[in-house]
């Protein structure tokens, strides 16, 4: 049975593989390829998923380094589990199918797949963690596995039955693995895994999946956002928000982990890449937004610590426009804290005049036709910053302290 299953992905991967050399209509695309994966999964699931991660401030799309498109993963995939003769014989098979044909077999194969039924995500998502898992396994395949994962642990279902099989335990081991790209691709589908899914974010935290905590996990992936090797830090920060985003419970961990200082240390370090201070000031302001709203406890000293609230106030004079942005957005969630004060933003942090600088740097990006836009919307944010920052100077002055 997994014999049949494996020569019907094999052929279907080189048929796809034939037509992407061969027609320009029948081109695959992305979604397309990744159905072959997620069978009786709809393409817009796929857009929605897509939107979402663009929508928390977490998108991926100008990081997918290098990556991988999920239909030479397919490939590779089968050809590292099949027989090199059957595999030959496919491909000349497939070799003197002309264009129509091959359209044609993709249609029949639909109609098989459905039929038959592909191996399903949980099978190939434990054919994933049972190689991550075994010592012997090359370095080529730990990262193939990996690839897979991401892919696989996409769907919200595949991601909750992933914890179960073991899944999250195999790969928090790899996060110690000496290559850094396997770590990296460890943090990476940590992070998909964990992505607004309550569900993982408990297994991870709570206390059915207290092991994985125990093994350190936060720690270890803060440790990892100060690596040299900025993809690894960066999917490590991706990682880190996506457990601890909405989760109070995860945040204190993060905290208790050093999380705050890692933050506070990147933010004031002009030098580090500017994705991971991107990434990091958007962390900011997620976790000044739980403050807001977690009105039980006190208001951790962090957010009133002003060499960090300055480091965020700093970035306003960027040249990076999307980090301009990020700040303004994190400086509003600060400014609604009650527990700091309008004086530390004003005579700690400097936060009046950075504003002020700050609209006269817009106005020279607005002179930059292809920008302009983008900055007429950070002046608006800014606008309101400055507004919010003005009526709490107006409240304290009224307080007698
Ligand atoms: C890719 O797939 C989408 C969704 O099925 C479709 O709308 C689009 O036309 C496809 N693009 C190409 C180049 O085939
Ligand atoms: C581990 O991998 C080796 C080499 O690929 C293989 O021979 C062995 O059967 C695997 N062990 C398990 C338990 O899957
Ligand atoms: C991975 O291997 C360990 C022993 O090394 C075992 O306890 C665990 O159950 C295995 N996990 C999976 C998912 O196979
Ligand atoms: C966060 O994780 C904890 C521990 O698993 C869980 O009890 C809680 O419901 C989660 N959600 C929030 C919002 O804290």
């Amino acid at each position: 049975m997994g014999c049949v299953r494996l020569s019907l992905v094999l052929f279907i991967a080189i048929v796809i593989s034939a037509m992407t050399v061969f027609g320009n209509d029948a081109r695959v695309n992305k979604s397309t390829s990744r159905l072959f994966w997620s069978t009786g999964k709809e393409d817009g699931d796929l857009v929605r998923k897509a939107d979402s991660e663009e929508s928390v401030g977490l998108s991926e799309n100008d990081e997918l380094d290098g990556g991988f498109s999920s239909l030479d993963g397919m490939l590779q995939w089968a050809i590292g589990h099949s027989d090199p003769a059957k595999l030959k014989e496919i491909a000349q098979n497939v070799q003197r199918l002309s264009h129509d044909e091959l359209k044609k077999r993709q249609i029949e194969i639909q109609e098989l797949m459905e039929k038959l039924k592909m191996p399903s995500d949980a099978e190939l998502m434990k054919i994933a963690i049972n190689d991550l898992n075994n010592s012997s396994t090359s370095r080529e395949d730990r990262l193939r596995a990996l690839e897979e994962l991401l892919l696989l642990v996409e769907p919200i279902d595949n991601a909750n039955d992933f914890g179960k099989l073991g899944g999250l335990a195999a790969v928090v081991k790899q996060l110690d693995h000496v290559d850094p790209d396997v770590r990296k691709l460890a943090a990476w589908v940590l992070g998909k895994a964990n992505q607004n899914n309550p569900t993982v974010q408990q297994q991870v935290v709570g206390n059915r999946g207290f092991l994985v905590l125990e093994l350190g996990t936060l720690g270890k992936l803060i440790k990892m956002v100060k690596s040299d090797f900025a993809e690894e830090a960066i999917k490590a920060l991706y990682a880190v928000s996506a457990i601890i985003r909405n989760n109070f419970s995860a945040q204190e961990t993060f905290y208790a982990e050093g999380g705050d200082l890692m933050l506070k240390d990147i933010l004031s370090n002009s030098a580090v890449d500017v994705r991971l201070r991107r990434r990091c000031v958007f962390l900011v302001g997620d976790l000044a937004e739980s403050q807001l709203e977690n009105k039980r406890k006190a208001t951790l000293p962090f957010f009133s610590d002003h060499v960090f609230l300055k480091a965020v106030i700093d970035l306003t004079s960027s040249d990076d426009l999307d980090l301009q942005e990020k700040a303004l957005i994190a400086i509003k969630s600060l400014l609604q804290l009650k527990s700091t004060g309008a004086s530390v933003f004003k005579e700690l942090c400097g936060l009046d005049e950075a504003l002020v600088n700050m609209r006269r740097q817009l106005q020279q990006v607005m002179e930059d036709e292809s920008r302009r836009d983008y900055a007429e919307d950070v002046e608006i944010l800014r606008q309101e910053v400055e507004l919010m920052f003005d009526n709490k100077l107006d409240k304290g002055a009224q307080v007698p302290t």
